[in-house]
């Protein structure tokens, strides 16, 4: 496995992978990395890439103020032997230099799906994402790039920036990877302890409760958000920041009965901000 830290080399690798025919997949993250993370390097060879990449690299402008940068967990070493256990060719391991060179003045940003779920609390979040994602996609020149769905407005922000920047890249959505009791995988998780672990259970809780009138027939977006606030609200470690409906595609709000919507929930448990969602009805389901 290569491990490249300038994007001139990264650059290189790829192309030298597609003159030699090879199909590129490619995976961006944070690292700490974990099952999630690790489930998309075998969406991207499930989609046929036969040379797959990561890159790892804790993205300072998608954190806000307050937010936890400094303390972001960071385990290099144990993150590149899970890679090379999945098979990964080549990680793009960038420094901040790196990625935003001394005197750089460009930010990329989708302006309508950054706003609102997400993007209320954490201003300027999605522009670093959709920033650094342009960068690493221009970097990486794969032919997939792979997103999990358990930050759905982040590959909705990502899939419209690709489109309007005519980024060459067809972007794949992977199903959410979950703990055994439910909680979906994030680095976060381990900033949660003891009772606030058990805690965080809610939030996927709720969305079963919703899933579970949606399948009794139930299709008004006011009684699905309902049962998810009134499970997290039982819960009193956690506080809820905003429990939503919204069009799977397109991502605007559900306001009138529909047969397929995505639910979006995020709260805080303890020193912990998690985020879930779930989609009902539709060809998927
Ligand atoms: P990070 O949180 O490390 O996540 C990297 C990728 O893993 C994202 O596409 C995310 O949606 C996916 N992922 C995380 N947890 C998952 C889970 N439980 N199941 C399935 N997929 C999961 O998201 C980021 O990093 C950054 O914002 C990034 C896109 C790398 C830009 O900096």
């Amino acid at each position: 496995m290569e491990v490249h830290r300038t994007a001139e080399g990264m650059r290189a690798w790829s192309g030298a992978q597609r003159s030699a025919g090879r199909r590129v997949g490619f995976v961006p993250t944070m690292g700490c990395l974990h099952e999630g993370h690790l489930s998309l390097v075998r969406v991207a060879k499930e989609r046929g890439c036969d040379a797959v990449a990561a890159s790892i690299f804790v993205n300072p402008t998608q954190f806000g103020p307050g937010e936890d940068f400094a303390k972001y967990p960071r385990e290099e070493a144990r993150d590149l032997d899970l890679l090379k256990g999945e098979g990964v060719a080549a990680v793009f391991l960038p420094g901040v230099a790196e990625m935003y060179p001394d005197g750089d003045q460009t930010i990329v940003e989708v302006t309508n799906l950054s706003k609102g779920l997400c993007g209320a609390s954490r201003p300027g979040h999605f522009r670093g994402v959709a920033t650094v994602v342009a960068k690493l996609l221009l970097v990486a020149s794969a032919h997939v790039a792979v997103f999990g769905e358990k930050d759905f407005q982040q590959l909705a922000v990502i899939r419209r920036m690709a489109r309007d920047l005519h980024i060459d890249v067809e972007i794949v959505g992977a199903p959410i990877v979950r703990e055994a009791d439910g909680l979906a995988m994030s680095s976060r998780n381990r900033y949660l302890e003891g009772e606030d672990r058990q805690a965080a259970r809610c939030l996927y809780k709720g969305l079963c409760r919703a899933r579970d009138l949606f399948d009794a027939g139930a299709r008004d977006p006011e009684k699905l958000t309902a049962v998810v606030r009134a499970r997290i609200l039982s819960e009193p470690r956690a506080m809820l920041e905003y429990v939503e409906v919204r069009d799977p595609a397109t991502l605007s709000p559900v306001r009138v009965p529909s047969d397929h919507v995505t639910i979006l929930v995020a709260a805080r448990v303890g020193p912990a901000r998690l985020i879930d969602n779930i989609t009902l009805g539709g060809q998927s389901t």
